[in-house]
């Protein structure tokens, strides 16, 4: 499996807080199956702010420490994106892109979607990015009627939905939404958004209610050939250590 969106790196954002907690969910998510996880800390100016140098530095230091330790999980680029402030971010060449370059993780408020969301959507169309969008299923908007996403899925956003959500412990909204969403196959990927290592229980319990919702195939998609094609690596096993 390839984790698209996780709070990976120590010390950049509101995850995970220094190196040993890192390893601790680095070996956790091998544990559970993940072959590959990018690092994607938040984007905020005013709170978390690093340049692309700076991170790349952290994950490949972080990445000799994982494989030092014998956890065979490979660490890809990333960032998340705030909607409030990706165009300007976009404008200053900033973007913190997936491996494949064309492609980058965006969340929007949890507050609803952006004004004019769709003129935003179209700029990133333009310049030929692909949007991941985290988290669909805690949005309000999606949460009152799924087909929110009809219009952001005609501009080419894939969809992720974080497995924390399909946990019981989450709000009962999110996990209502995610399981709908699901089911009704408006949903690209799934992933982490692991934050800390206490976090990691609700993302296996996540795992098990996705193979009971959906099919084989369907939870090979989620879990493996979409987020691979996404993060730029060869889907399926073949690919593995890619
Ligand atoms: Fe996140």
């Amino acid at each position: 499996m390839i984790d698209l969106h996780c709070h990976l790196l120590p010390g950049v954002d509101d995850g995970s807080e220094s190196m040993e907690e890192s390893l601790e969910m680095a070996r956790a998510l091998a544990g559970l199956g993940f072959r590959a996880v990018c690092c994607t800390p938040h984007v905020q100016v005013a709170m978390f702010s690093r340049s692309t140098e700076e991170l790349q530095e952290l994950r490949d230091k972080l990445q000799i420490a994982v494989t030092r330790a014998g956890i065979p999980l490979e660490l890809l680029p990333g960032g998340e994106h705030h909607a409030s402030e990706v165009l300007e971010v976009l404008a200053g060449d900033r973007l913190l892109r997936y491996r494949r370059r064309d492609a980058f993780l965006l969340e929007f408020s949890l507050r609803g979607f952006p004004p004019r969301v769709d003129e935003m959507l179209f700029r990133f169309q333009l310049k030929g990015l692909t949007v991941v969008l985290a988290h669909v299923e805690r949005y309000p908007e999606v949460q009152a009627d799924p087909r929110a996403l009809a219009p952001l899925r005609e501009r080419g956003v894939q969809c992720l939905v974080n497995l924390s959500s399909l946990a019981r412990r989450w709000d009962a909204a999110s996990q209502a939404s995610a399981r709908t969403l699901l089911q009704a196959g408006l949903v690209d990927a799934v992933s982490s958004d692991l934050h800390d290592p206490d976090g990691v229980e609700a993302v296996a319990e996540g795992l098990a209610a996705l193979r009971e919702l959906v099919d084989p195939s369907a939870f090979e998609r989620l879990t493996d050939t979409t987020p691979a094609i996404l993060a730029g690596l060869e889907p399926g096993p073949a690919g593995q250590g890619a």
